[in-house]
């Protein structure tokens, strides 16, 4: 019984599509807006938590950054000299070129591709759970993307203790690692961040809220 169950299990995430091809439809199909503005509360609310550095010219990258309004939004800071918005679906970041053609993005699947410099500020919005190991995504993040003294802010909605996001799996046929918030604080803190928070934000008397951590680099 043990050997079949786990054959239908290996044989449910076989088929499981890729989460930037899903993404990629919703884009041409306009759904990318919905979810910007979605998505607009939460990424305001992180984005007061997440120690943008408030003086000091910096740098930033939006990490699954979908039609790139996050990127946008950065630009419109006039300390910040510059931000990349990556993101894995041609189609998210084709719509992000056609309505910021001065911007910078670039399509790369995750974790393969690694920036030639590091940034001072990562965002990053619903994008850690697609992965199958978003410890060692952490990791390279800690070590290979952010400066010296660099934040770290990223949200998710689809988490254990969100009880309403377990079927998103299924209902999209896609791969999402669950892990609960205590999880992700250690995995954080496994990557090396210090001054680690974890906060729940734009939460309503029908959903938990945004899970944000954030994280500072020595
Ligand atoms: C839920 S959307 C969020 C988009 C954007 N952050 C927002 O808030 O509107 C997740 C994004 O992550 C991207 N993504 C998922 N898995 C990826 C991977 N392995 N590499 C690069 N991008 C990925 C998808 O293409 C998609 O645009």
């Amino acid at each position: 019984m043990d050997i079949f169950l786990e054959w239908v299990g290996s044989t449910v995430s076989m088929s499981r599509r890729e989460a930037t091809e899903v993404f990629s439809e919703w884009a041409e199909k306009g759904k990318d807006k919905g979810m910007e503005n979605g998505h607009a509360a939460s990424v305001h609310a992180m984005l007061e938590l997440g120690g943008i550095p408030r003086s000091d010219n910096y740098s930033a990258v939006d990490i699954g950054c979908g039609n790139g309004w996050v990127c946008r939004l950065l630009a419109q800071d006039e300390s910040c000299t510059r931000v990349l918005g990556v993101d894995g679906s041609e189609a998210m970041i084709s719509k992000a070129r056609q309505i910021d053609s001065n911007g910078e993005y670039k399509v790369t699947k995750l974790p393969e591709w690694m920036p030639s410099e590091k940034f001072d500020f990562i965002h990053s919005m619903e994008f850690l759970y697609y992965l199958h190991d978003p410890q060692s995504m952490l990791k390279q993040l800690h070590e290979n993307w952010l400066n010296s003294g660099g934040m770290l802010v990223a949200g998710i909605d689809h988490y254990r203790e969100n009880d309403d996001s377990h079927d998103w799996p299924d209902a999209l046929n896609v791969h999402m690692t669950t892990l609960s918030i205590d999880e992700w604080k250690a995995a954080m803190i496994e990557a090396g961040f210090i001054d680690v928070e974890m906060h729940q934000v734009a939460a309503s008397e029908s959903f938990l809220g945004t899970l944000v951590m954030c994280g500072k680099k020595n």
